[in-house]
């Protein structure tokens, strides 16, 4: 089992995101049983919360439903729980390290990593308002992200 835990400062726009959209990607490939995928937050600011609204439209429209999600905020623990911590940008990854005090087993990274797109980051809709751009760059790492899984299956 490949355990996945996706990761940025809010855990409403793109976490969840990525949650629920790789949860659908590997559904769609008939793998579910292989993965366990969760996502949280850096900060405690939203903990609780649905997904945002903006992000809850964007699944709804590709038919994925992120129904009972709630934000949490991530802890040092989940370095031992999961295979890869995957952050959304650099201010994220940065949080991670603080919060886990260290990567030994290089665990962490960016989603955009998994793509030809190494180190760029997935601007926060938060901010910006535009979840389309958001959604294609999700979606663009998920699928990239679902290739190197497979390399490990
Ligand atoms: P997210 O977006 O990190 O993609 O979930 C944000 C959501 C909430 C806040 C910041 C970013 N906030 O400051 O409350």
């Amino acid at each position: 089992m490949i355990k996945i835990l996706f990761i940025c400062l809010g855990n409403i726009c793109r976490s969840p995101l990525a949650e629920f959209y790789f949860k659908d990607l590997v559904a769609k490939h008939n793998l579910s049983a292989e993965f366990y995928i969760e996502s949280a937050a850096t900060s405690y600011e939203e903990t609780g919360n649905p997904v945002h609204p903006g992000t809850r439209k964007k699944l709804a429209a590709a038919g994925i439903s992120c129904a009972g999600k709630t934000a949490r905020c991530m802890e040092r623990e989940d370095y031992r729980k999961f295979d890869y911590l995957i952050g959304m940008d650099s201010m994220t990854t940065v949080s991670m390290m603080r919060i886990l005090g260290g990567d030994p087993k290089g665990k962490v990274s960016k989603l955009l990593d998994f793509t030809e797109r190494t180190g760029q980051d997935i601007a926060d809709p938060w901010y910006t308002g535009n979840f389309d751009r958001t959604y294609e760059d999700v979606k663009e790492g998920c699928e990239a992200l679902l290739q190197d899984c497979l390399l490990r299956l």
